[in-house]
């Protein structure tokens, strides 16, 4: 949700900021902008992505060697040119970038307003930019300081960096609930929401906690906290390759880390699952492991396609390892009065573990005792390091702006942890669990198969990108997986889906169906399998549109559906993860079908790090 990046060091400041631009596109594109120093500060910004940006400062002056950054995603004030990043202060002085939301900021700019102050936009950054430079011309023209002073006063979550004229070798940067990256080279340093812009220059970061302020010169890089001591900075190492995070040949990098899948989840599953001699090791599971077993309740938190992993999870755990298991979105847990006793498991799914309700629901049930174990894709993200204990899924960076890889990467993870558990509870039998580790192993050669459906589903997406609404259905653990495939179509193509546990469809979604609507159903075999059918049937008595995923050896769904999918069967714990992948295939032929873009669907943001 909005990317930031600044540069200050001996290169040309502007193509490494765009380049960073480019990078966290997927984290808001409703407008970008710069911001750089050469004497003056010069500040271009426009609506729009990032290649209007560049097209609009041709010809202009971008000379300079330190500078900041900013891709929008709107928050306060419509996306425009006046309300895009960076914003300048009252004297044109100080330049600032902001991701976050500042919630105090009407009062601020009462008392702003009080003082002579006008505005040139509608956005909290600006109240919060000139808020810092009124305490600035009162302390004799401290940035530094000013931005101490101010931050105290502010309510909210902010990741901000600062430049001053009439410093021009210095990026004053602070944050609070908003992530930011130092990327540390040779006498420069490079700032970043993440460090995607960062790799191709240095793997040297240090990610900046909460609270801290950063003083940033190509030379020197110090941090404080507000209270203006002095914080030794630690230096991680990153483990990303420049391949990671580029489309590598393909149109998209949704249909890339599509692809990927059978990589990301063997990947995930490396090093850890040994089916041949019966193990499963996670390092983060194997601390806690009497915690977890003997936890009288595991609450699950997460956002977006991360819940409905989250609801995968609960129908497993519950199955295999008999704890109950509650699923609550983020956003309502944190602003609820939910009973958490000492001794309860939280289990936090987030692929960017930056997600700002999911950080505060864990604080909150943190604060009541219970254990959190996270669940996250990026490495030394927030979340990684709030939590007590955790299982990454190294899924490896997901730039789509729709999650497809990381959530197969969750439900790996999700899938080892509840066996692990299950076993050492003895809830399952070995033979069981011998069974779904080896049927786990399988899932990467099987992901590899339905990808070779690509161009059949392509083909059924082009019978189907006319519709205007579309229902998903499933039962028992593919329930979650119509959730997913419902969001990943709205999200992509913009034509509304609902996704539905198939036997409730007759409490009102059948009322929908007709000639013109499409109903794809989940129907792998498991032990719904006969209902499922009897569903389908209903939805054929009225005319519905029929897709249906299925085994190979179904021989009576084609029958009656209008499109299969056949993909290879696995057993229905194990199916979910396999299930998905043919439903994120149709939602991006749909999709690019539709003209849509994508990879930066119209007013989402890969990372929501704001409520
Ligand atoms: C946004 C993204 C979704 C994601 C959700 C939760 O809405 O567009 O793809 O599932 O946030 O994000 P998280 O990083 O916490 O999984």
């Amino acid at each position: 949700m909005c990317g930031i990046v600044g540069y200050v060091g001996p290169r040309q400041a502007y193509p490494v900021i765009i380049k960073g631009l480019q990078r966290l596109e997927y984290r808001g594109y409703d407008s970008a902008g710069i911001a750089i120093i050469n004497g003056k500060i010069n500040l271009y910004k426009k609506q729009g992505k990032v290649a209007d940006l560049e097209e609009f400062v041709i010809g202009k002056n971008v000379q300079g060697h330190t500078a900041i950054g900013h891709t929008r995603w709107a928050t306060h004030g419509e996306p425009s040119d006046r309300n895009a990043h960076p914003h300048l202060s009252r004297s044109g002085e100080i330049a600032m970038i902001h991701n976050g939301i500042i919630e105090n900021y009407i009062s601020l700019k009462e008392e702003l307003t009080n003082k002579g102050y006008t505005f040139k936009s509608d956005t909290d950054t600006e109240v919060l930019l000139n808020f810092i430079e009124d305490i600035y011309i009162n302390n004799g023209g401290n940035l530094e300081e000013a931005v101490r002073i101010a931050l105290k006063r502010v309510v909210g979550a902010y990741c901000i960096l600062l430049i001053e004229q009439k410093n021009p070798e210095t990026i004053i940067a602070a944050r609070k609930g908003s992530p930011l990256v130092i990327g540390i080279g040779k006498n420069e340093h490079f700032l970043a929401s993440d460090a995607s812009p960062i790799i191709e220059y240095t793997k040297e970061v240090v990610y900046v906690n909460d609270y801290e302020i950063a003083i940033v010169r190509p030379d020197e890089l110090t941090l404080k906290n507000l209270g203006n001591e002095k914080q030794t900075p630690f230096i991680t190492e990153l483990d990303l390759e420049l391949d990671a995070i580029e489309k590598s040949g393909y149109d998209h990098f949704m249909l890339k880390e599509i692809f990927e899948q059978p990589k990301t989840i063997f990947d995930c599953l490396r090093g850890r699952l040994n089916a041949e001699k019966g193990y499963i090791n996670l390092s983060g599971v194997e601390k806690y492991l009497d915690e977890i077993s003997n936890a009288p309740r595991i609450i699950i938190i997460a956002c977006g396609t991360s819940w409905h992993a989250g609801l995968v999870a609960e129908y497993i755990i519950e199955e295999t390892c008999r704890i109950p298991v509650e699923v609550e979105y983020a956003s309502e847990f944190r602003y609820r009065n939910p009973i958490v006793n000492k001794g309860d498991m939280m289990i936090a799914i987030s692929q960017s573990g930056e997600t700002a309700d999911t950080i505060v629901a864990i604080e909150k049930a943190k604060e009541q005792g219970a254990i959190i174990m996270g669940i996250v894709n990026v490495v030394g993200s927030s979340i990684a390091r709030i939590s007590h204990t955790g299982v990454y899924t190294h899924a490896g960076p997901e730039i789509g702006v729709a999650s497809t890889k990381a959530f197969t990467g969750q439900l790996a993870a999700l899938m080892m942890i509840a066996f692990k558990i299950a076993f050492y509870k003895q809830t399952i039998s070995e033979e069981r669990y011998l069974h779904l580790c080896n049927e786990l192993s399988l899932v990467p050669e099987k992901a590899e198969i339905i990808l070779q459906q690509n161009d059949s589903i392509r083909l059924i997406a082009e019978a189907l990108k006319d519709s205007s609404n579309a229902l998903f259905l499933g039962r028992g653990y593919n329930f979650p997986i119509a959730l997913e495939g419902a969001l990943k179509l709205k999200e992509i193509s913009y034509i509304h889906a609902e996704g539905y546990p198939a036997a409730e469809m007759k409490h009102g979604p059948i009322a929908l169906v007709d000639e013109n609507l499409p109903v794809v159903f989940i129907a792998t075999k498991d032990v719904y399998h006969e209902k499922i059918i009897s569903n389908i049937q209903e939805i054929k008595a009225r005319k519905g549109k029929v897709i249906a995923v299925i085994n190979e050896n179904d021989t009576v769904t084609p029958k009656l559906a209008d499109h299969v999918i056949v993909i290879p069967e696995a057993d229905e714990i194990i199916a979910p993860i396999l299930n998905v992948i043919p439903l994120q295939l149709l939602s991006y032929h749909i999709g690019i079908a539709r003209g849509c873009n994508v990879d930066m669907p119209r007013n989402l943001a890969k990372s929501v790090t704001v409520e």
